[in-house]
């Protein structure tokens, strides 16, 4: 077997740029059962910006906002509104995965550097994916500190009522239209990730809009990376929707495993966040298509959880509306019960769903 040149742990963490991190941040906490773990600002030497990493199991998010005008944080913000900066990935050697990905053509964001504080040592680096999101190495094996040097431990000011997320399951990436197999070829020749799946038009489509998709995953298959683009249809893709919106390529949805997703999703809208919804009509064939399942039907009706199935087995999961007025960056929560897939079955459905939201905004 050829060697992996980018072994990869898992995701390290994911870090928003937001224009007020500190609500963000009370918002996560609240809404989605995150633990505030760690802050860096100016109370902690860092000047220009506040930086709120919050935990769940094994997700950190990193929430951060500038304090002045002219940073490129503020930049980011104005032209893409809240978004995902970096999806950090955690390595063995940040030094190595930076040379291994600049050498086939990775456009380097920061090289390789040493940041040291009285808890260890972490090397981190980073390289440019689509829009302006980046890939940050992170290696911290030598390091003990609550997230990295320069952060401080703190704790969540409210009682934290954790829900159930458990890791980063995939990241999903829109891209301009006729950019997806650039994109999935960087994934391939750059950082040496293989394609998983193909979805074309035909898979994904309904009466008006379309888009395109392709999934690869790393060696050991910890990081998929979906990446969509839009496609010819009636009416405007919910991709190109984005696209107007966030003004480049970027993070669409994060998909968040849980093992109990009737419970997370109970939470989640008890405490206030909103889900794309489908028809009741889902339910009523739904079983034929997907056969026998532990969960009591009623249950994930009542929850509006969609379900489908593979050769490996079923998943349930459920989409999130837009989480800031930009209809940009969303949520996927996901139990896997043995399927590896990503919910094929469901895409008309949901995508139906979308449309119902795109044109209540006009942009259908
Ligand atoms: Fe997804």
């Amino acid at each position: 077997m050829e060697q992996d040149f980018l072994p990869i742990n898992g995701t390290d963490h994911i870090e928003f740029y937001v224009g007020n991190a500190k609500q963000a941040a009370l918002y996560y906490q609240h809404c989605f059962g995150y633990e505030l773990i760690a802050y860096a600002g100016p109370e902690t030497g860092v000047k220009g910006k506040a930086s709120y990493v919050l935990k769940q199991d094994k997700i950190r998010l990193v929430l951060t906002s500038s304090l002045s005008p002219d940073s490129a944080i503020s930049e980011h913000v104005k032209k893409h509104g809240d978004g995902v900066k970096v999806l950090a990935l955690w390595v063995d050697d940040a030094t190595k995965s930076f040379k291994e990905t600049t050498v086939r053509g990775a456009e380097p964001a920061m090289e390789p550097q040493t940041i040291k504080d009285e808890h260890g040592e972490v090397v981190m680096s980073a390289i440019k994916t689509y829009g302006e999101t980046w890939h940050t190495f992170v290696e911290r094996k030598n390091y003990k500190g609550a997230f990295l040097p320069g952060y401080k431990a703190v704790k969540s000011s409210l009682k934290v009522e954790p829900i159930g997320l458990k890791y980063v399951d995939h990241c999903v990436g829109n891209v301009e239209l006729g950019q997806m197999n650039k994109w999935v070829n960087f994934y391939e020749e750059v950082m040496g990730f293989k394609l998983l799946i193909t979805f074309d038009d035909k898979d994904i489509s309904t009466e008006y809009s379309a888009l395109m998709s392709k999934v690869v995953s790393n060696g050991n298959g910890y990081i998929k990376f979906p990446i969509n683009e839009p496609a010819e249809g009636k009416k405007k893709s919910q991709i190109e929707e984005y696209l107007d919106f966030y003004h480049s390529a970027g993070v669409q949805h994060i998909a968040i495993a849980t093992d109990d997703i009737i419970h997370t999703v109970s939470e989640l809208r008890r405490r206030g966040v909103e889900f794309l919804y489908v028809p009741e009509t889902y339910y009523d064939d739904v079983l034929d298509r997907v056969g026998e399942i532990n969960e009591d039907l009623e249950a994930l009706k009542e929850q509006n959880i969609l379900i489908d199935r593979d050769e490996e087995g079923y998943l349930l999961q459920i989409f999130t509306k837009p989480v800031q007025d930009r209809p940009t960056l969303f949520f996927e929560i996901i139990e896997r019960n043995g399927a590896k897939s990503f919910g094929k079955g469901n895409f008309k459905a949901l995508f139906e769903s979308i449309e119902r939201e795109q044109e209540l905004r006009g942009n259908l």
